[in-house]
C-alpha cells in the first residue's frame, strides 16, 4: 500500500444486526480480501427463532475472535486499515449495540474513521462485490427477514424507496409458513428444499398485488391463507402435502416480487436490475426473475447466495461508498432500530 492519489482504500467492517457476527475486509469497496461469518443460527433454531438476548450474548463472546480472523486472513494489520464500518441499524438493539460498541473502540483506540452504515444499503452493495462493473442507476429488490422494498439506487448511497411491504416481510412469510407446516426456522432454505418435490399449482393461495400501480407488498393475507388450508385439512382429516404447500406458497410469493420488480424498473425507464437480502438467494426466485429479465432485455444482478444472507463484506462495500462521500461518525453513533434507507442519524 503506497502513497499517492491511488492508494487503495481499506474498510474493516463489523455487521451484528441480527444472528450473525461478522466482520470482513474490503479493498476499494469491491474486492473481499477476508469474510467471516459466525452463524448462530444452530442456536437460535432451538427456539423456533431469533432471540434477542441470546443474539446479543453470542455477539459479545465471539465478535473478538471474529474481527481477528478477518484481519488475519485479509493478511493485514488494523495499522492496514482506513476507515471502520458498522451497521447501525436497523436490527435488533442488542444485537447492533454490540458490533457498534466494538467499532467506536477500534476507531477511538487507532484513531481511525468511524462509518456508520445501514443495514439495507449493505445487503444493496454486495452487488458491486458480486460484479465489479456494476454500477447505478438501477431498480433493486430487497427482500430479507425484516425488510421488503423495491429501491430505485440512482447512484451510490441514493435512494427513492418504490414500494415496501405493508405487514410481514418476504423473509418473514418463509420463516412463518415452514414454522405452520412443521420446518422449523429458518424457513426459507427449507421451504426452497421442500418445494423442489412440490406442485406449484396444487393449491391455490393468493397472489396479493394490492391497488393497481402500488408497488407495496402484503404477505400476511398470504400467510393467513396458508394456516386456514393447513387446519382446514386437519379438521377434515386430510393429510397435507408439506411439499405442495411450500411450492404453492413459494410460487405466490416469486410472482408477486418478480412482477413488481419488472413493473416498476419499466416505470423508471430502466433496465438494470438487482437483488438483494436473504431470500434473493433462493433459486427458484433468481430463476424466475432472470427469465423474466430476458423476457423484457433487462440485465440482472445477484450476489452469490453468501453475499445475500448477512455478511460484513457487504458492510465494507457500502462503507467504502459512505466515506469516499466524506461520511464520518463520531463516537456518540448509536443504535437505531428502525433506521430508514437514506436517513442520515
Ligand atoms: O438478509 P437476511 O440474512 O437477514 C435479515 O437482514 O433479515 O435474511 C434472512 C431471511 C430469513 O427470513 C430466511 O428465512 C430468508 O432470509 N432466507 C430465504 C432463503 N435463505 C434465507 N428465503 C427463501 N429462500 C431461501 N433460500
Ligand atoms: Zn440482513
Amino acid at each position: 500500500m503506497n502513497g499517492g492519489d491511488n492508494k487503495d482504500i481499506l474498510i474493516l467492517a463489523i455487521e451484528s444486526s441480527c444472528d450473525e457476527t461478522a466482520a470482513s475486509v474490503v479493498k476499494n469497496g469491491r474486492y473481499v480480501l477476508s469474510n467471516i461469518i459466525s452463524s448462530q443460527i444452530a442456536l437460535h433454531t432451538l427456539y423456533g427463532g431469533v432471540v434477542p438476548e441470546i443474539a446479543s450474548r453470542k455477539h459479545i463472546e465471539n465478535i473478538d475472535s471474529v474481527i481477528q480472523q478477518a484481519l488475519k486472513e485479509a493478511n493485514v494489520t488494523l495499522d492496514d486499515i482506513d476507515a471502520i464500518g458498522v451497521t447501525y441499524g436497523p436490527g435488533l438493539v442488542g444485537a447492533l449495540l454490540v458490533g457498534l460498541a466494538e467499532a467506536k473502540a477500534l476507531a477511538f483506540a487507532t484513531d481511525k474513521p468511524l462509518v456508520g452504515v445501514h443495514h439495507i444499503e449493505g445487503h444493496i452493495s454486495a452487488n458491486y462485490i458480486q460484479n465489479v462493473n456494476f454500477e447505478p442507476p438501477y431498480m433493486a429488490l430487497v427482500v430479507s427477514g425484516g425488510h421488503t422494498n423495491l429501491v430505485y439506487v440512482s447512484d451510490y448511497g441514493k435512494f427513492e424507496i418504490m414500494g415496501a411491504t405493508r405487514d410481514d416481510a418476504a423473509g418473514e412469510a418463509f420463516d412463518k409458513v415452514a414454522r405452520v407446516i412443521g420446518m422449523g426456522y429458518p424457513g426459507g432454505p427449507k421451504i426452497e428444499k421442500a418445494a423442489r418435490n412440490g406442485n406449484k399449482d396444487a393449491i391455490q393461495f393468493p397472489h396479493v398485488f394490492l391497488e393497481d400501480g402500488s408497488y407495496d407488498f402484503s404477505f400476511s393475507g398470504l400467510k393467513s391463507a396458508v394456516l386456514n388450508y393447513v387446519n382446514k385439512m386437519k379438521m377434515t382429516g386430510q393429510k397435507i402435502v408439506p411439499e405442495d404447500v411450500a411450492a404453492s406458497f413459494q410460487y405466490s410469493v416469486i410472482d408477486v416480487l418478480v412482477k413488481k420488480t419488472i413493473k416498476s424498473a419499466k416505470e423508471k425507464g430502466i433496465t438494470k436490475i438487482a437483488m438483494a437480502g436473504g431470500v434473493a438467494s433462493n433459486s427458484t426466485l433468481r430463476e424466475a426473475m432472470k427469465a423474466a429479465c430476458d423476457k423484457n432485455g433487462f440485465s440482472l444482478n445477484i450476489p452469490a447466495p453468501i453475499l445475500c444472507t448477512d455478511n460484513a463484506a457487504m458492510i465494507g462495500s457500502a462503507a467504502y461508498y459512505e466515506y469516499i462521500a466524506g461520511r464520518r461518525d463520531g463516537l456518540e453513533l448509536n443504535a437505531v432500530p428502525n433506521l430508514k434507507l437514506g436517513e442520515r442519524i
